[in-house]
């Protein structure tokens, strides 16, 4: 199969389960939250969204294994591995703010080919796969054009329970409280990045990531034609819990900073 194909059958999979996730915020009860760890919650919607998920991915490519926050599947592709958060932004769904996606992505061996990202409800839908471009619900994107930090709107995501390197984290956001148009905390880093990705954000930054939160994000961004890097300017971003992404034209001046503050 192309994968041009493959990716527009993983949408249709992310919308089918983007959908069971919206109609199920509308029974969720408090019973229903279970604590993970300090803030870290899940519900029974994202461990059903995951197992969903990996049926229908194993059924489209069968020996492919799994990278899955819930676990659902321990199963590892001696080729394919799908890259997936069946919910992200599971605090924001649990406290009934519309901002979560469905988060998908396809490694082939390690390299990332296919992203899709999908938002149920503005029913947005970002993806990308490997040489083909990025797109919203059909339309070509592309990074902002922005070059000046003083007209840049970035995304963050607050450390909430690694809290090693907050001093850092901590200039870093006045630097930028003072150098930028604004800071936003959407409280997904999947939606995130396809923010940066579609240039409504100029750049996005955290860490403490796991893969799960970042694979998809990652290529639409690299596949509209934005940067995407670890804190050092290298290469590992996708398990190396640290992302920087931005446009090429203010990439120098924020990973410049966070090098040097981190
Ligand atoms: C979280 C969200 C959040 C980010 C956290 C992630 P989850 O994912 O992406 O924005 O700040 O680090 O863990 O738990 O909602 O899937
Ligand atoms: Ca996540
Ligand atoms: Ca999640």
């Amino acid at each position: 199969m192309k994968l041009k194909q493959l990716t527009e059958k993983v949408c249709s999979i992310s919308k089918e389960v983007g959908t069971f996730i919206k109609q199920e915020s509308k029974k969720l009860n408090i019973r229903d939250i279970e604590v993970k760890s300090k803030n870290s919650l899940v519900t029974y919607v994202d461990k059903s969204a995951e197992k969903k998920l990996v049926d229908l991915l194993s059924e489209v490519i069968p020996h492919s294994g799994f990278i899955a926050e819930e676990g659902t599947s321990m199963k590892k592709g001696e080729t394919y591995n799908w890259v997936i958060d069946p919910l992200d932004g599971t605090t924001n769904f649990i406290h009934g703010i519309p901002a979560y996606c469905v988060s998908i992505a396809l490694l082939k061996k390690s390299e990332l080919i296919l992203g899709v990202i999908y938002e149920p409800n503005q029913k947005e839908l970002f993806y990308a796969w490997k040489n083909g471009g990025a797109y919203l619900n059909g339309k070509s994107i592309s990074v902002s054009p922005t070059k000046n930090m003083s007209d840049a709107l970035l995304a963050t995501g607050f450390p909430y329970y690694d809290y090693k390197k907050l001093e850092a984290y901590m200039d870093v956001l006045t630097w930028l409280m003072h150098n930028s148009r604004g800071i936003r905390r959407i409280g997904s880093a999947a939606l995130d990045l396809a923010y940066v990705a579609c240039g409504r954000f100029d750049g996005f930054y955290e860490y403490s990531l796991n893969p799960w939160d970042v694979a998809a994000g990652a290529l639409i961004i690299k596949e509209a034609g934005g940067s995407v890097t670890d804190f050092k300017s290298g290469e590992n971003y996708l398990f190396g819990k640290e992302i920087l992404a931005s446009n090429l034209l203010l990439k120098r001046e924020l990973i410049n900073k966070i090098k040097n503050t981190f």
